[in-house]
């Protein structure tokens, strides 16, 4: 098992985030699931929670996620932050996460990372909002040596493919400071600065599209607020509802 860089993710994030602290632990049931939990309880500091392993992971759309301990990076960070407007924010983290790790890594609307038409990594965040203050938590797992068969249709991609010596460890470490950089971006911003940036590894991109409520029609990118534009005869329509995913119609 990797040697955690939870002391060097310390040094580096904790000038941004009063009150920051780094765990990493053998086992869980959801590192998303114990933050929201501490956030519901109050607890509210900034926190990145590593697990080796979770018994229960969670991904989008109630759907469960796997991954071996070894072969992939579960972690959920969790801090305060009050965007003025929330929409955009999963493809900011997306956009984040994809640049730090590699150039030819892809974001498949809203958040997933794809490499060559394979999910590489999932985003799933969740709030805890009571009055004034709002906790976010931004889980995300990342595939890093390939698994054993999952029962998907499409074997997911890993990034030793794209980065061979990557490991746990080391990608956290190169994703960790620009995360906590581009969420308080993101508050100050929102996410249409990040459009064009966004555009440049969008896997859907003029692509022939179908939504699972039925929809289908030609992928045009997404819009300054991050909704999925789609052309369809009747017109353009914009899709921002978290409950829809997407995927290319087969060519
Ligand atoms: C998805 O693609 O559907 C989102 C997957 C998110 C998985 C991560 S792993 C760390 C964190 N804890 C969870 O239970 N889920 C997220």
């Amino acid at each position: 098992m990797d040697r955690w860089p939870a002391e060097t993710i310390w040094e580096q994030v904790s000038p941004l985030l009063s009150g920051f602290t780094v765990e990493v632990l053998p086992e869980i049931d959801s590192t998303n699931s114990e933050l929201m939990r501490r956030a519901r309880a109050g607890q509210t500091a900034p926190t990145l929670l590593v697990a080796e392993r979770q018994t229960a992971g969670r991904g989008r759309l109630g759907r469960p996620w796997q991954g071996q301990p070894g072969d992939s990076l579960t972690f959920s960070l969790s801090l305060p932050l009050r965007p003025r407007d929330w929409s955009g924010l999963s493809l900011a983290v997306g956009l984040s996460v994809a640049e730090s790790l590699h150039p030819a890594i892809g974001l498949k609307w809203p958040n997933d990372l794809w490499w060559q038409d394979r999910k590489l990594a999932g985003i799933l965040i969740e709030a805890a909002t009571s009055g004034p203050h709002s906790q976010v938590v931004v889980g995300i797992g990342i595939n890093i040596r390939p698994c054993p068969a999952t029962g998907l249709s499409t074997p997911p991609a890993s990034l030793c493919e794209l980065w061979p010596q990557a490991s746990a460890g080391a990608a956290l470490a190169r994703l960790t400071l620009p995360l906590v950089t581009a969420l308080q971006g993101f508050v100050m911003t929102g996410f249409a600065p990040l459009q064009q940036r966004y555009a440049a590894r969008d896997v859907l991109l003029g692509r022939e599209l179908s939504t699972s409520d039925g929809q289908t029609g030609q992928g045009l990118g997404v819009s300054v607020t991050g909704a999925l534009r789609l052309r369809q005869p009747a017109g353009e329509r914009l899709i921002d509802s978290a409950e829809v995913s997407v995927r290319p119609q087969c060519p």
